[in-house]
């Protein structure tokens, strides 16, 4: 690590020293470079609005900072590291192109609200894209809750038989699952929305700072005002992100828990589409949903790193380095949902339903509740129709003349028409 700013020679670090403390920090900030860069641009016009940079001086660096982003896109600026992290490589790039002009962009800021700015761009970002994935796993369901609205399904309860049922009701409870997480995604983004830069290393600066200009041009909904909770936010902010990107996770996990259990041969109820699946290096026979649990297991490894996040905030108020592990947690957690999430549309579209097998699993039995329910229609008082029905389970009764029950949101009542619109409401 040689491309240092601020140390005397005297300071600088033992090699050693500098990879520990880096550690995979470099790696990590490839995903919040050119965020840096825009959040450096909106400082250093922020600057040029207070006059600590003139006009001319801030258009030659704004010409290189866009020159920067440029060559790192097309892989002639790598962030290796021989620079500390994403931050000093920007200052020593506008340092080397603009001698003592590239050292004035560091005026009144820190790497401590650079990073969280930075950070906090790329989370919204993130989260953006998240949510237009969770939209279109919404639609695939609904798509398939339409299609298969009247299709009998075996209802379970302790994965025993329990009452008929639908497709259309188990593609429509991931559809409705999935809107709800859209909402929550919505909320924790606007919750997010705050601008942090401009707060230096926790205590502002003795400058007139124009920090409304920088939360407009960044694009913030508003100031996170208090420079000290900008610091303290680290890994609270994290900390929900991660907790919203649980829960369409979590729903992934249970849907992939129903796929294994309804494509084993024990079920044989539901199809996909092959490439979904593998074979066995020995058993000639198998097709593993190997997709699938890869899905399932990859809730553990985010919830690991939402776990890792909250211990490693037990920290006193204020900057401390420890914060920068924070990075990883969403940073990881991030890639490994929107790639999960990505698969699922079309692996959902290609669902195939097994119905003799589903109707061939509606016995007799599951319609018990639907004989005690018709007493109930001629008067009878629930329980002693439950009891009624109970003592006479062996005998063969009529069977209900009602095959899906119709109370709002049930099997032949699902109301798909509420969540349309609730889904096209959502951006
Ligand atoms: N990589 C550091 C982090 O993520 C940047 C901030 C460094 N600040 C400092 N005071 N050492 O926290």
């Amino acid at each position: 690590m040689t491309k240092k700013i601020w140390n005397t020679n005297s300071e600088v670090p033992s090699s050693e020293i500098s990879l520990f403390l880096a550690a995979e920090d470099i790696e990590l900030d490839r995903s919040l470079l050119l965020y840096d860069i825009d959040a450096t641009s909106a400082h250093i016009k922020a600057l040029c609005n207070i006059g600590l940079i003139k006009k001319g001086e801030l258009t030659k660096l704004l010409r290189s900072l866009k020159k920067l982003k440029k060559d790192y896109l097309s892989n002639n600026f790598i962030l290796t590291d021989e620079y500390e992290d994403c931050h000093s490589a920007i200052e020593f790039f506008l340092t080397e192109a603009h001698g003592d002009l590239g050292k004035k962009v560091h005026t009144g800021r820190s790497r401590n609200d650079q990073v969280a700015v930075a950070m906090r761009l790329f989370a919204k970002d993130k989260l953006k894209e998240l949510n237009s994935l969770n939209k279109k796993i919404a639609t695939s369901f609904l798509d398939m809750a339409i299609k298969h609205e009247n299709i009998p399904m075996p209802g379970y309860t302790h994965l025993q038989r329990a009452m008929p049922s639908s497709w259309g009701l188990w593609f429509s409870a991931y559809a409705e699952s999935f809107i709800d997480n859209h909402d929550l995604i919505n909320a924790t983004y606007n919750w997010i929305d705050s601008n942090p830069l401009g707060t230096a290393a926790g205590y502002g600066v003795n400058l007139p700072l124009d920090r409304e200009f920088t939360k407009d041009d960044l694009d913030f909904s508003r100031l996170q005002l208090n420079s000290m909770y900008v610091q303290n936010s680290r890994g609270k902010y994290e900390t929900q992100i991660l907790s919203a990107i649980k829960q369409p996770m979590m729903d992934i996990r249970k849907f992939s828990w129903d796929m294994s259990l309804f494509l084993s041969q024990e079920f044989n109820l539901l199809s996909i589409d092959t490439k979904y699946s593998t074979g066995s290096s020995i058993m000639p026979n198998k097709h593993n949903p190997d997709v699938i649990e890869i899905m399932r297991a990859n809730y553990s490894i985010i919830a690991g790193y939402a776990s890792e996040l909250e211990n490693l905030i037990s920290l006193p108020s204020g900057y401390h380095r420890d914060l920068q592990l924070t990075k990883r947690s969403l940073v990881r957690g991030f890639d490994i949902a929107i790639k999960t999430m990505s698969i699922l549309p079309n692996l959902i579209k290609s669902i195939d339903i097994n119905k003799a097998q589903s109707l061939k699993f509606i016995d007799d039995d599951m319609r018990m509740t639907d004989k005690v329910y018709d007493l109930v229609s001629k008067g009878v008082a629930f329980r002693d129709a439950y009891n009624s029905i109970k003592s006479s389970k062996n005998e063969k009764g009529a069977i209900s003349s009602k095959p899906m029950n119709s109370s709002p949101g049930s099997p032949g009542n699902l109301n798909l028409k509420d969540l349309i619109k609730r889904l096209k409401k959502q951006k």
